[in-house]
């Protein structure tokens, strides 16, 4: 066990970490709402390829078929600000230019946060399909007020990773698991000690929310504690799982991803097309066993872990899905464009000066790339992006990222994480040869190897 500094307070008792992981996030997610995304972004916050791929194949799925009672239910879990169900939608009624499957669908969006779902109702690109969805909500491995079999399609993005989730290390052929504590200096609060114990321990949202940003501020201690894994829920198939473990490396265990899995499969009714999810984590054994590579993350105060994807295979597996897809999530986005696609972000980061650029330039840098591209790219939403100057930019570089920021087009690439095809970045080459990209640069870019903790799309089907 490490020792905190001296002016920080224990918030709570040393407890294995998915129980203090999910404790935090249920305070960030409710107190935050839609602001979230300044904190994060996803890969359908503001983009809509991913959105517009799940849409394709939906309709190539549904397409002359009749649905259970009349009504295609989808379901999304862990909705952000809305836009992915936006985007769904806004497309499958586009492409369904027969209305052949749009008018019998219905979205339910599924959240549990009220200031998250107040936000998506306020959300106006979707409130283009009032009628067409509905909000409900409910805690995602606890959604007990649907029927069982009702639904055709489920869908997550990067919901697992905030989901309850305990780290085990392998040493010498005993496990430990992750305890952690939270630490924070209370004279920075301008509240009484035990009241802000008090409201902390019983997530008092409304009373939390009037304070001080406090959550990034937290320090995590952490300690391992020795444990027999035939206590543990699906025992076998994480003793099999974790015999493949290399020594001394935390190895992240989904328990909260389990549980959706396992009600997916209980929602999911005849003729269903399964469950999608994105995640970030480790798509194989190999990245799992990965010296070095990162487990958790830490995001404006909430509290991430990395998917261990090959144990919610098996698990998918042993509660009787039997086809069941793992891929890198660009794949399927490529699958559907016809064509290699890469996020934007990606490809700034095979800049040859990107490495040695102070954090502003590459500011500059993403802002300049975004212009270049916006000469051949036209997104079909209307929407600027928003590009905040941090905080500690000098004033040079603050005026010209205001500038870039404030003349970027609002047909342009939607999101600095946004995908983009080889075809649009080659199509820009002119403008991004004077940034200062090379080809092969470019190429580069479009065919690097994955790393070990990347973007990964999990299907499971019946
Ligand atoms: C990282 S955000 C992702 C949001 C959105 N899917 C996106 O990709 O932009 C996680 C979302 O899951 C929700 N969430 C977190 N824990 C949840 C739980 N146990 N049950 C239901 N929703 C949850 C949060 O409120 C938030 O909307």
């Amino acid at each position: 066990m490490t020792h905190p500094p001296k002016n920080l307070t224990a918030l709570g008792e040393f407890q294995p970490s998915d129980i203090w992981q999910t404790h935090i996030n249920s305070i960030f997610y409710g107190i935050k709402g839609p602001l979230i995304h300044n904190h994060f972004q996803t890969y359908v916050s503001l983009d809509y390829r991913l959105a517009h791929a799940l849409a394709n194949d939906f309709f190539n799925k549904a397409q002359g078929q009749q649905p259970e009672n009349g009504t295609w239910y989808i379901q999304e879990w862990g909705v952000g600000n809305g836009n992915l169900a936006a985007c769904f939608l806004s497309h499958l009624r586009e492409i369904d230019a027969e209305n052949q499957v749009y008018p019998s669908l219905h979205y339910i969006l599924c959240d549990e946060s009220e200031e998250i779902l107040k936000g998506v109702r306020a959300n106006p690109r979707l409130q283009e399909h009032a009628g067409t969805f509905s909000t409900v909500r409910i805690h995602a491995e606890h959604l007990d007020c649907f029927r069982n079999g009702s639904v055709t399609k489920i869908i997550s993005n990067e919901i697992w990773d905030d989901l309850a989730t305990k780290v085990l290390l392998k040493h010498q052929d005993f496990y430990y698991e992750e305890y952690l504590c939270p630490f924070l200096d209370l004279d920075t609060l301008p509240i009484e000690k035990y009241e802000f114990l008090e409201q902390f321990r019983t997530k008092d949202l409304a009373k939390l929310a009037e304070l001080p940003p406090f959550l990034d501020a937290i320090h995590w201690e952490r300690d391992f504690q020795r444990v027999d894994l035939a206590d543990w829920p699906y025992a076998e198939i994480l003793q099999a799982h974790a015999k493949e473990f290399k020594d001394e490396i935390p190895m992240p265990v989904n328990m909260g991803a389990f549980s959706t899995i396992a009600k997916a499969k209980e929602l999911l009714g005849p003729g269903n097309f399964g469950y999608t999810s994105f995640d970030y984590g480790m798509k194989t054994m190999q990245d799992l066993n990965q010296e070095g590579r990162p487990y958790f993350n830490l995001y404006g105060g909430q509290y991430t872990f990395m998917v261990n994807f090959p144990l919610l295979e098996n698990m998918g597996r042993s509660i009787g899905f039997t086809n069941i897809t793992s891929e890198y999530q660009n794949q399927f986005v490529q699958n559907d464009l016809g064509s290699i696609a890469l996020s934007l972000v990606d490809l700034m980061q095979h800049h040859p000066r990107v490495v040695e650029m102070p954090p502003w330039d590459r500011d500059i840098l993403m802002l300049s790339t975004l212009h270049a591209l916006n000469t051949v790219y036209r997104s079909p939403y209307q929407g600027k992006l928003l590009y905040p100057v941090m905080e500690g930019t000098p004033k040079k570089q603050r005026k010209q990222i205001v500038q870039l920021a404030k003349n970027l087009s609002g047909r342009g690439v939607p999101d600095t994480v946004a995908y983009v095809t080889r075809e649009e970045v080659l199509a820009a080459l002119k403008p991004l040869r004077k940034l200062g990209y090379r080809e092969k640069d470019i190429e580069s870019a479009f065919n690097s190897p994955p790393p070990p903790v990347s973007f990964v799309h999990l299907q499971f089907g019946l």
